[in-house]
């Protein structure tokens, strides 16, 4: 699957988000090592903190199905600026592979993709 496949899956997947709160729409997808891909939105809560991003709601699919070997996440967002993962989502991910590659998209179709490990270095682990 090319990069832009994934990406339009997440642009997919943004169209299911929950976020009546934010109005900011995000989707995610994520590969796996055989090319089995676990999308996921943001899912907002009236209790603000408890809102769930694209990118952990799709790792949260993938990992309670048996899968961790994380490859690729493409995120997408309606927005100026290149949708970048949250440093929670940053840190959620490394734990299973810190070397994936992230996707990142923006409102007009334009994406640029980076080693985690380069965008999250000295990460949390012991
Ligand atoms: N959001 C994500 O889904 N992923 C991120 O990496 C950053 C932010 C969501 C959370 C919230 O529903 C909305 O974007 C605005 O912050």
């Amino acid at each position: 699957m090319t990069d832009q496949e994934l990406l339009d899956l997440a642009r997919a997947a943004a169209e299911r988000s929950y976020s009546p709160y934010s109005h900011f729409p995000v989707g995610a997808a994520l590969e796996c090592a055989d090319g089995t891909v676990f999308t996921g939105c943001n899912v907002e809560n009236a209790a603000y903190g408890d809102t769930i991003c694209a990118e952990r709601t799709a790792a949260v699919k993938a990992v309670s199905e048996g899968r961790r070997d994380f490859q690729r996440i493409a995120i997408w967002g309606n927005s100026r600026e290149y949708c970048y993962p949250c440093g929670s989502c940053r840190q959620f991910l490394q734990e299973f592979n810190r070397h994936m590659t992230v996707i990142c998209g923006r409102g007009d179709g334009a994406f640029v993709r980076h080693p985690l490990s380069e965008m999250m270095p000295f990460t949390f682990d012991f």
